[in-house]
């Protein structure tokens, strides 16, 4: 069994790279129409999920104009069960966009909050990012709730920002920035 590397840890999970060993727990979750609801895709198929985690096991977070995806999994069993996206910005690498998944299985139990919380963690101290920006379908509750659960700001709406199967779709804008995350988090 590969050992790949951990990147955060939090109470009850770890945020770590992807391995060969997720691409079918990972293909579950991607493929289930909830889930891809608000999210660009439809019709994943396993081939997608392969290629996904393939690339995704040779990437390293935090590099300009690029997107890595840390997996999160429970820290007791190592089993996925979501994941987090990291956009680094091209021109502004200070300034990242993050994304969040959940399998439905484990929703509800206050787990991609805690991935998100410990994202940010990572985020702003270890890499002394100045803002973290996350973009969210208005008519995505969930992810709503998430953001505001944790602490971020809405400051956008972006009319008609996204297409998504075939439609356009209003965005909001959450944000926090690093003096922000200090005053919500200091201990
Ligand atoms: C967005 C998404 C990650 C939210 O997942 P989630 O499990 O609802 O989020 P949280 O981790 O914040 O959990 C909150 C729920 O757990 C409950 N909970 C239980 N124990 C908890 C704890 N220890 N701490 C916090 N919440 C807890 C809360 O009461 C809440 O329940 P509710 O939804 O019935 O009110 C999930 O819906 C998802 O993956 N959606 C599909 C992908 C997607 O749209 N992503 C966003 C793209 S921008």
């Amino acid at each position: 069994m590969e050992k790949p590397n951990i990147y955060v840890r939090s109470n009850r999970l770890i945020l770590r790279q992807f391995s060969k060993q997720d691409v079918d727990p990972f293909y579950l979750y991607r493929s289930n129409p909830d889930i891809a609801k608000f999210q660009s895709w439809e019709d994943y198929q396993y081939h997608d999920a392969e290629v996904f985690v393939e690339r995704q096991s040779k990437f390293v977070p935090n590099q300009p104009g690029t997107w890595f995806q840390f997996a999160i999994a429970l820290a007791e069993t190592n089993q996925l069960i979501g994941d987090c996206a990291l956009h680094t910005l091209l021109n502004e690498p200070r300034i990242v966009e993050i994304g969040y998944t959940l399998s439905v299985e484990h929703q509800g139990n206050g787990y991609a909050s805690e991935a998100v919380r410990a994202l940010l963690g990572y985020l702003f101290k270890n890499l002394n990012k100045h803002k973290v920006m996350a973009f969210t379908d208005v008519r995505n509750e969930k992810s709503i709730q998430l953001l505001e659960r944790i602490g971020m700001r809405r400051e956008g709406h972006f009319l008609e920002n996204y297409m998504s199967k075939g439609q356009w779709v209003d965005e909001y804008q959450y944000s926090l920035l690093q003096s922000e995350w200090e005053n919500l988090y200091k201990e």
